[in-house]
């Protein structure tokens, strides 16, 4: 079924979808979304089924404009309405503490919501004519790799969903998620937006959560992971040759010969890397390989969540 051109005819389409109560998958900058209208209960329920994701893991909403935060969520914190002021639209999501409008399914019964406003043309006016925040998880079964293309979306999904074809997204793994409280800003996940970007903004060092105290649900160890196994090597004299193995370099071309194997970025390019990475990891998991050895990449900038990506992907 229907992969849809992004005109402002299919664009429409998918908002009628989304106020009918059915869902859609739209690209953002970072991952396709499966979206749903978030004040309706029964739509945001099917994303669960579709995803086959547990009702614990709650969903980011999408807003087109700063003003709809009221809708969804209480005021944000002044430190934080700067934040969001320099890097929205844009991959941050900001958790702020929810307003009953907000079904507790979206949440998985917590008293705060992720928000975020994404900067991709197509998800953004996709919110604005559905005229409704919109509830939108990465667009893969649970635990799977992330789609960065409308292909990855029909591959894990099935084709019985519409998905808006915004071509490959730009930055290729999710949003950085962050959350403040008295006075600090814990990074709950990293993702597209840097942590050294928020903190030369905030002016503090970003903290990690601690384990029991503040809430980071759905950041599961075994995650973004392809369908067979994915070990992560400094380089290639790390790898045992075998006629199953394939090799995903950072930069430079693999010297040996694999059945499969690609460059994240022969530039060495992180953001480049970054944008490669799930659509690699898709190729690699369509090849007749069984094992992916794939080569760290530094841990600077967005390197930080590649490296985060790869580690959950290789699940140890
Ligand atoms: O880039 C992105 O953020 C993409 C695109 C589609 O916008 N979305 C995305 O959603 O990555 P998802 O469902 O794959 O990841 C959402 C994660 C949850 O697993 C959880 O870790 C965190 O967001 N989250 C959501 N609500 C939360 C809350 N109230 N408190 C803490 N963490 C929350
Ligand atoms: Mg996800």
């Amino acid at each position: 079924m229907p992969v849809l051109k992004p005109t402002i005819k299919n664009i429409k389409l998918c908002s009628n979808i989304i106020n009918h109560g059915d869902v859609v998958a739209f690209p953002t900058e970072t991952v396709y979304g499966l979206g749903a209208d978030v004040f309706n209960e029964n739509a945001v329920i099917k994303i669960f089924e579709i995803k086959k994701r547990p009702r614990f893991d709650p969903l980011i909403v999408h807003i087109s404009d700063i003003s709809d935060i009221d809708k969804i969520a209480h005021k944000p914190p002044e430190r934080i309405k700067k934040l969001l002021k320099k890097f929205w639209p844009g991959p941050l999501t900001v958790i702020l503490k929810k307003k009953n409008s907000v079904p507790d399914v979206v949440t998985a019964g917590l008293d705060t919501v992720a928000v975020r406003m994404p900067s991709n043309s197509i998800a953004f006016q996709l919110i604005k004519t559905s005229k409704t925040p919109i509830a939108a998880p990465s667009a893969n079964r649970f635990t799977r790799l992330s789609p960065t293309r409308a292909e990855h979306v029909l591959k894990q999904l099935g084709s019985n969903i519409f998905v808006l074809d915004g071509g490959k997204t730009v930055y290729g793994v999710e949003s950085t998620i962050i959350k403040y409280e008295r006075g600090n800003i814990y990074l709950l996940r990293p993702g597209a937006l840097s942590p050294e970007k928020i903190e030369k903004e905030f002016g503090k060092k970003l903290l990690m959560p601690v384990a029991g105290k503040i809430e980071s649900p759905g950041q599961f160890k075994k995650h973004y992971s392809p369908d067979k196994k994915l070990i992560i090597v400094r380089d290639e004299d790390e790898i045992k040759i075998s006629e199953d193995a394939g090799y995903i370099s950072f930069k430079d071309r693999p010297l040996k010969k694999y059945r499969f194997s690609a460059v994240l970025s022969e530039k060495g390019d992180l953001y480049e890397a970054a944008s490669n990475l799930f659509d690699i990891l898709n190729k690699a998991e369509d090849a007749s390989i069984k094992k992916i050895y794939v080569q760290r990449v530094p841990l600077n900038g967005i390197g930080f969540a590649i490296m985060d990506r790869l580690k959950r992907a290789e699940g140890l």
